[in-house]
């Protein structure tokens, strides 16, 4: 077996805008990781550039705040081509964000593309709602489906990693 960095378990978040939902599910996958015990390189972007090097939406560092999670230092980013060999996994938001990403994609990239909620029972190919243009209400329900996604990926990629050093 090989040992060494390229085997390590890192994970992307990306929605549209990289300011609400990707934001939020970096800020909540480092803290289920973290709880677990689960050694990995988080981050997160979006597959547009509107928003490059703000910082995240002020309801989305409320929400967070409220559930105990500072993301206010995050930078939104674009993803980038290296993105896809650099990360094991590229989780996006919804149906659109996952299109953008297999159109940016190149055909040698080594990172698995997925959505966040297809690791929960029963809701795989379900979107996270946008909330850019809702209220405080929409951006809690948002964290709440984005804390069932992440947790979900979280217990897969430690029992995937106790599997492979078994
Ligand atoms: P996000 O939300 O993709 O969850 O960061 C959005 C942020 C910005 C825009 C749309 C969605 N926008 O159109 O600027």
């Amino acid at each position: 077996m090989h040992g060494g960095i390229e085997h390590k378990t890192s994970v992307l978040f990306v929605c549209l805008g990289n300011i609400c939902r990707s934001p939020m599910a970096e800020g909540a996958f480092r803290e289920a990781a973290q709880a677990r015990g689960l050694a990995v390189l988080v981050d997160s972007a979006g597959t547009a550039s509107y928003h490059l090097g703000q910082e995240p939406d002020a309801r989305a560092i409320t929400v967070a705040r409220n559930h105990g999670i500072d993301i206010a230092g995050q930078s939104a980013r674009q993803i980038e081509r290296d993105d896809f060999y650099r990360f094991t996994h590229i989780i996006a938001m919804d149906r659109a964000n996952l299109e953008g990403l297999r159109a940016k994609a190149p055909r040698d990239g080594t990172a698995r593309l997925a959505m966040l909620l297809d690791a929960v029972e029963g809701r795989r190919g379900e979107p996270v709602a946008d909330p850019y243009y809702g209220d405080a209400a929409a951006f809690e329900a948002a964290w709440q489906v984005i804390n069932r996604g992440v947790d979900a990926w979280a217990d897969k990629l430690l029992s995937e990693t106790t599997h492979q050093s078994a």
